[in-house]
């Protein structure tokens, strides 16, 4: 597979809507405002060799390597980080310039290895391509002295050399060949606001680090939870946050839709289970979404599945909840995906495929297509025009089309006739019911409890490394970071038990049990055990219990009162799932379906 190599112009655009006219190298040259001198001459097929600068990032100017020259200026400035002026003429290529190329090009190689022919980057090394660019054929300097190069120096250990760093799966990072052009850390703070690496020391010194602060961003917990939101996906609620008793509301979807609607909230996911094993809750469309593995007291959620006559599962890959699927549809990827995102600040993107699905069909295709079979008419043609229909009855939406997205780049909902590219800060001047209504919730403390026979407390969490169920990122080179769930333990709860570091141990809580391996860590706190649930055969949530609030059923998985004791190996529950998920994927692979 070979990629596609975008040009890089250096810096990046400007929006000035003024234009500056320059001369560069003799040609006239007519640009926005703001744009750099590097990137205007790139607009004439002229490349000012460069290494710190790439049109993806803000100007930073530290290689020294792009100067130029400015009739009727003093010096040689960076064309990174010089802005056009109208009437400049520029010079880029002269003798005084390719001789202070080549003298910091020298720099740079006298503290790097020579080993391109064996280096992985050879060919496609920006370092190699730039001394070919400036024609340096030797360089004055050895690296004898003082070098990052060597591991051994004049026979003695080289204090400024480092190994190479080949813990990440993703990248190798070897600090014998990094220029410190800071590329990688302006990276992480412009394109991934993570603010995770940092460059410590200065001059010879220099060195990529990790950062000291991370960068916190407000975000919900998956992609669009916000648009599933706002679209009515919870059971008591139409788009724009509409209760179905509004019988006005109500009407206008019956009027649209020509069907009639209930008025009764419908369930909520843990009362399906309930009604699915009581025989009166018959069938299920699942969407993106791993039930059998994330929600609690999976083998209550297991019995229901199971007792469904239909379950329908569409994802991206056979998950554990297409075990217990009659059918199962694949669903697109994001990459594959025409549509809209929102996020936690109500911002309406747009969603843009890259390729068109492998399977076939968009997501909202497959929906419909299912739709139509079951006797409906539907008839879209393309998401705007789903989109169309939610302007149309959600007020909240009114403005909002493709076109208008595609004008504005993304708007803030709601966005009516008060605010027709949508709002930012909503509630400036008050509320929308004169001071709005305070309503103070009571504390209702857990009704799980420790005692003689679970004196432990449980609590479950997530890793970064691993996507909630590891669904996707359990297929992935990210397993090497987190290949299994381990129970951590503190030293003196796991002394007492006679467990060692490593032990297959048993967790036990009124809802089940299951086994995995012991950590012994100071992480927590004695009577606390903590675990990970992203590997489908450790069965984290086997142990959790299915209680839950009052107000949103959101199960409770911070607080399961268990023992812990020493075991041989898995539980019975754990063997026949395994066996159960073998089969399953046995059919789907005999069938032709997916591996
Ligand atoms: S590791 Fe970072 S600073 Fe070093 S050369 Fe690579 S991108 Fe530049
Ligand atoms: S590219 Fe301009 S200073 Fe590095």
């Amino acid at each position: 597979m070979s990629l596609i190599r975008e040009t890089d112009y250096g810096t990046p655009v400007s929006k000035s809507e003024k234009n500056v006219t320059l001369t560069i190298d003799g040609q006239p040259v007519t640009v926005p405002e703001g744009t750099s001198i590097m990137r205007a001459a790139m607009q004439l097929g002229i490349q000012i060799p460069k290494l710190c600068a790439t049109d993806s990032l803000t100007a930073f100017g530290s290689c020294r390597l792009c100067l130029i020259e400015i009739d009727g200026r003093n010096g040689t400035p960076a064309s990174c980080t010089t802005p056009v002026a109208p009437d400049i003429s520029v010079r880029t290529y002269t003798a005084r310039l390719d001789g202070i190329r080549r003298g910091v090009m020298e720099l740079y190689l006298s503290d790097h290895p020579l080993d391109c022919l064996t280096c992985a980057a050879n060919g496609d090394c920006e370092l190699q391509d730039m001394a070919g660019a400036i024609s340096l054929r030797k360089v004055r300097y050895d690296n004898g002295g003082a070098n990052h190069v060597f591991a051994r120096n004049n026979g003695k250990p080289n204090a400024e050399w480092k190994p190479k760093d080949e813990s990440n799966p993703y990248f190798t990072y070897d600090p014998s060949k990094c220029i410190v052009c800071n590329r990688c850390v302006r990276a992480c703070e412009e394109t991934q606001g993570a603010f995770a690496l940092t460059i410590d020391g200065r001059g010879f010194d220099s060195r990529v680090s990790p950062g000291m602060s991370v960068g916190v961003n407000p975000l919900r917990g998956q992609n669009n939870v916000e648009g599933s939101c706002d679209m009515g996906s919870f059971p008591h609620e139409f788009p724009g946050y509409r209760h179905v008793t509004d019988d006005a509301v109500r009407h206008s979807f019956e009027e649209a839709w020509g069907a009639k609607l209930d008025n009764e909230p419908g369930l909520r996911i843990p009362n399906m289970f309930d009604a699915a094993v009581e025989g009166v809750f018959k069938g299920m469309y699942v969407q993106g979404e791993d039930i059998l593995q994330s929600d609690p007291d999976t083998k209550h959620v297991s019995a229901g599945l199971g007792a469904l006559e239909c379950l329908v599962v569409q994802d991206l890959f056979l998950n554990e909840t297409a075990n217990y699927a009659h059918v199962f549809l694949p669903g697109a990827s994001f990459l594959e995906k025409d549509g809209t995102f929102i996020n936690a600040e109500r911002r309406i993107q747009r969603v843009r495929r890259v390729m068109s699905p492998k399977n076939g069909y968009g997501d909202w295709e497959v929906t419909q297509l299912l739709a139509n079979a079951l006797g409906l008419t539907w008839a879209y043609s393309h998401p705007s025009e789903i989109m169309d229909e939610i302007a149309r009855l959600t007020p909240a939406f009114k403005n909002v089309s493709y076109r208008m997205l595609e004008k504005v780049g993304s708007a803030q909902w709601p966005c009516n006739d008060a605010s027709p590219d949508g709002m930012p800060i909503m509630h400036v001047n008050g509320f929308t019911r004169g001071k709005g209504k305070f309503v103070i919730t009571e504390y209702l403390p857990t009704d799980e409890r420790t005692g003689p026979r679970f004196p432990l407390l449980l609590t479950t969490g997530r890793i970064l490394s691993q996507y909630n169920v590891g669904a996707q990122t359990r297929r992935t080179e990210n397993s090497r970071w987190h290949e299994e769930d381990v129970l951590e333990i503190h030293p003196h709860d796991a002394e007492v038990r006679g467990l060692r570091d490593g032990d297959w141990v048993r967790v036990q809580s009124r809802a089940g049990e299951t086994t995995l391996h012991a950590k012994i860590t100071e992480r927590v706190a004695p009577g606390v055990v903590y675990t990970t649930f992203h590997h489908p055969l450790t069965q984290a949530n086997v142990v959790t219990t299915d209680n839950s609030d009052w107000a949103t059923n959101c199960p409770e998985y911070k607080v399961t009162a268990v023992q812990v004791s020493p075991s041989n190996g898995p539980s019975e529950w754990q063997e026949q799932y395994r066996e159960l998920a073998e089969n399953s994927r046995r059919i789907a692979i005999s069938a032709g379906a997916m591996k």
